[in-house]
């Protein structure tokens, strides 16, 4: 008997380089990025033939999506219905494993399950262009949001252009916690960001400066030499919030808490040689990502932060 429901999950994930500024269409990002694949913060989709197109919740834990966020979701249900010429409406309902007030992102992991679940749905349907590889399926992932291309790959993935692909790097086992700052929904929306950072003055030169540091980044993780990667990480975030603090308008995400957050972080890194890398998105929270050996620098940070670790 042929299913009536589809499902399927996928991780977020975290960006060390960043993708911010797109060129042309179908989120051709402007430069590589790097991420890890956060394989404990997942999002799941349903797909099911009904009266109409909508979009619903799976459970009590995902509240209501924005207006806006709905259309983008169920704009890239259509387009993947088009490619495998799936044709009927269907409600799609999704959810995280993770507040969906907490601040984290979950477009990656909901895009790219979307993604998948649909694919579930068109090869059942025995529909054309069903011979998909996780490749082809990352790259129509990107068209309907670019950083859920990087979810198909664990743990490291590298994306340039217009496709995505697993890197081999050593660190496959880190540990990510996120200090959130913030739960309140943010005024600039990633998407946003993306059309406004190249109105920045200091945007000149950062595809190739982003090259590089991802290179240097990967070279560190080959060496072991874990500062350096510390480093690189701390620098790219700061240059993705340089150039949203200087576009025009310029716009921000930084509050006086990530402030000070990343003050004492970067203190204590300073004063014990050893750290986090630590990270932050289109967001005021702080993702820390540590090595295995580092748990008890993981436990003393989150001590000292109050409840705010995620
Ligand atoms: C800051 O993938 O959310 O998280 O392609 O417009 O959907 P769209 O943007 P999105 O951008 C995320 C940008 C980032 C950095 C990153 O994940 O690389």
């Amino acid at each position: 008997m042929k299913s009536s429901l589809w499902r399927a999950e996928a991780p977020s994930n975290i960006a060390l380089i960043k993708y911010m500024g797109k060129v042309g269409v179908g989120n051709i990002p402007s430069n590589p990025s790097l991420s890890f694949t956060l394989n404990h913060l997942r999002s799941t989709v349903e797909i099911e033939p009904s009266a109409r197109v909508q979009w619903q919740p799976l459970d009590s834990t995902m509240k209501d999506l924005s207006e806006g966020g709905q259309q983008k979701f169920l704009r890239h249900f259509a387009l993947l219905c088009e490619h495998w010429g799936i044709s009927g409406d269907f409600c799609i309902r999704s959810a995280n494993n993770f507040p969906a007030d907490c601040g984290l992102a979950s477009s990656a992991s909901s895009f790219a399950a979307l993604t998948l679940a649909t694919y579930q749905l068109a090869k059942d349907r025995g529909q054309k262009n069903h011979d998909e590889t996780i490749e082809s399926l990352s790259s129509l992932s990107r068209l309907g949001s670019g950083s859920s291309c990087r979810s198909f790959f664990s743990s490291w993935a590298e994306w340039v252009g217009a496709s995505a692909s697993p890197v081999d790097l050593p660190y496959g086992d880190l540990m990510h916690d996120v200090i959130v700052v913030s739960r309140d929904k943010k005024s600039v929306s990633s998407s946003e960001a993306h059309r406004r950072v190249p109105t920045s003055d200091l945007f000149q030169g950062r595809a190739e400066r982003a090259i590089q540091r991802l290179n240097a980044l990967k070279d560190a993780f080959v060496a072991g030499s874990w500062n350096e990667a510390v480093d690189l990480c701390w620098v790219e975030f700061w240059e993705m919030h340089a150039l949203f603090e200087t576009s025009r308008p310029p716009f921000s995400y930084m509050t006086e808490t990530s402030l000070r957050v990343l003050r004492f972080l970067r203190n204590e890194f300073e004063s014990s040689g050893d750290g986090p890398l630590v990270t932050m998105d289109a967001g005021p929270n702080i993702h820390l990502l540590y090595r295995p050996d580092q748990r008890d620098l993981q436990n003393k940070t989150k001590g000292l932060m109050d409840g705010m670790v995620l």
